[in-house]
């Protein structure tokens, strides 16, 4: 090339660059400010001054404590936080409102399926309307077959017998420290990884590291999540535009779990899907797009991992600190499986016979739910059986952590781990699905609630029957990290010691 007309277009590239990147920040700023002018975070009330200062702090150890507290105090039930132009309620009638009656008000809205979008594309748990309509039957009908069912349970006693078990014997027998949230993470996702693609990726084998796939959709999944705690969204909208910082990992993050997802997905067509039973080949003989099943069964391992990781690590918090529960829990399996030897594992039937353990665990979830809150997003103004106005774009959150925490829906002992309150004459009642919402409630009820059940009572009593857990620092108030699902921050430091039969 001619060297004026070279040194000419390098310099009109970098005034294009410098007019680019000049407009993109100035772009950025005005953005924040309407933002900012949206968000009016000069409001003064006091829940508002509160949080914006972070006071809030001083006398509690988590948000959703404090959530908790202020929602007790309110005569309705709901609190608005101006300033995050948030609606939070604990009011069953607005839930029931929202989930089911104006169901077409309140979809998960642009905000959170922006969010989650790189990770999740066109997977159930990001989509709303027509779209949301036909995976929501389709994931429906493969959940509800009796065939799926087996073959999870299969996938979860393998597991607790050829993994779990083996693991916990040899830390007893060494007396060492172990992290259980870091195991039941572990656990949970090998088994929602065969369950969802058939594949195995051994995260329990303690000794090797991670499987690539497993840090790379641990990395993308909490990067997304942190998404949603910056200021604004302009400033992760920046960072993804040139990839730099957390957006720039979270990039890697999820073309390392597309390269995997659509090296199995070309693997299956190639060698055939029809006689597998997981999730991904049963999608495959009524989809063909890679892009699409890539999306579905992602949603899947999102929606499977780290709930019944937390489900199950809060549980055995609590039966830590109530021995008298764990006791009782063990004398139902000793009088269910009299005769099955001590090394088998509970069957379908015998674990439908053990009513005080399902309450136990019901009642587990109803204090430390794994979806500590949902949020909405009204599509138009709308007035809340309470009375709450809600303006068009308001989120509208409902907060599980806090509902379980209610005197008015549970009575006075509500901070009690009581898994009485479950039983009638010895037999599991369940409760209204709009006063236990831990599961979600209405259209969207959770597709996955069976098997979760199933999952972590095959694992409580596996576990309790043959071992007993301490948590190391007893009277540890848990600290959540901020997230999609609930996890300890710092993890869940246990002895475990083999019970001698
Ligand atoms: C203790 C364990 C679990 C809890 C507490 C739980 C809770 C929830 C909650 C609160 C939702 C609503 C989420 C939202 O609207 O943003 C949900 C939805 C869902 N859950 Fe679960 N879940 C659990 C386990 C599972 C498992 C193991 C699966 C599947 C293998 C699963 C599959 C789903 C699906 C597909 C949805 C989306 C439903 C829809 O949008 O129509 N869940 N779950």
């Amino acid at each position: 090339m001619d060297p004026d007309a070279s040194s000419w277009f390098r310099s009109m590239s970098s005034t294009f660059s410098f007019l680019f990147f000049g407009f993109t920040i100035l772009f950025s700023i005005f953005a924040l400010f309407l933002y900012v002018v949206r968000l009016r975070l000069w409001c003064s009330c006091e829940i508002c001054r509160s949080y914006v200062t972070s006071s809030w702090r001083k006398d509690f150890a988590n948000l959703c404590d404090w959530y908790t507290h202020l929602l007790r105090k309110s005569p309705t039930g709901t609190i608005h936080l101006h300033v995050l132009n948030n609606i939070i309620t604990v009011n069953p009638e607005n839930i029931e409102y929202m989930l089911k009656t104006n169901f077409e008000n309140y979809p998960k809205g642009k905000p959170f399926s922006t969010v989650l979008g790189d990770l999740l594309g066109r997977g159930i748990f990001n989509i709303d309307g027509h779209p949301w309509k036909f995976q929501r039957k389709m994931a429906s009908m493969e959940l509800g077959s009796v065939s799926i069912r087996m073959f999870a349970f299969e996938l979860i006693t393998d597991d607790i017998r050829s993994r779990l078990i083996p693991l916990f014997s040899l830390i007893a027998g060494k007396e060492e420290v172990l992290d259980l949230q870091d195991v039941f993470r572990r656990f949970s996702f090998d088994n929602i990884c065969k369950f969802s693609f058939g594949l195995d990726p051994g995260c329990l084998n303690l000794s090797q590291p991670m499987s690539k796939f497993a840090t790379a959709f641990d990395t993308a999944s909490k990067l997304s999540a942190e998404r949603a705690l910056v200021p604004t969204p302009v400033i992760w909208k920046l960072k993804r535009l040139l990839s730099i910082g957390s957006e720039k990992k979270l990039k890697e993050a999820i073309s390392m779990v597309n390269e995997l997802a659509y090296a199995i997905i070309e693997e299956r067509k190639r060698t055939g899907f029809s006689t597998n039973k997981d999730l991904l080949s049963r999608f495959m003989a009524s989809i063909d797009d890679h892009k699409y099943l890539r999306d579905i069964v992602i949603s899947f391992l999102l929606a499977g991992r780290d709930t019944i990781a937390s489900g199950l690590t809060s549980f055995f918090i609590l039966l830590s600190q109530h021995p008298e529960v764990e006791s009782v829990i063990r004398q139902e399996i000793d009088s269910v499986m009299t005769s099955t030897p001590c090394d088998d594992l509970a069957s379908f039937e015998q674990m439908r016979e053990m009513h005080y353990l399902n309450a136990a665990i019901h009642e587990s979830l109803r204090l430390y739910p794994p979806v500590q809150f949902d949020s909405k997003f009204a599509q138009e103004d709308d007035v809340l059986p309470d009375g709450s106005f809600v303006k068009r774009g308001t989120r509208t959150t409902y907060h599980q952590y806090a509902m379980g925490r209610m005197d008015r829906i549970w009575g006075q002992d509500s901070h009690e781990f009581k898994p009485e309150r479950w039983l009638k004459n010895g037999v599991f009642v369940p409760e209204s699905l709009y006063n236990f919402t831990v599961f979600h409630a209405g259209f969207r009820v959770c597709l996955g609630k069976e098997m979760a059940l199933v999952e972590m009572k095959s694992v409580a009593v596996a576990v309790v029957r043959r071992f007993s857990i301490r948590v190391a620092d007893s009277k540890q108030v848990p600290r959540f990290s901020p997230g999609l699902t609930a996890t300890v921050s710092g993890g869940l430091p246990v002895v475990i010691q083999e019970i001698k039969n």
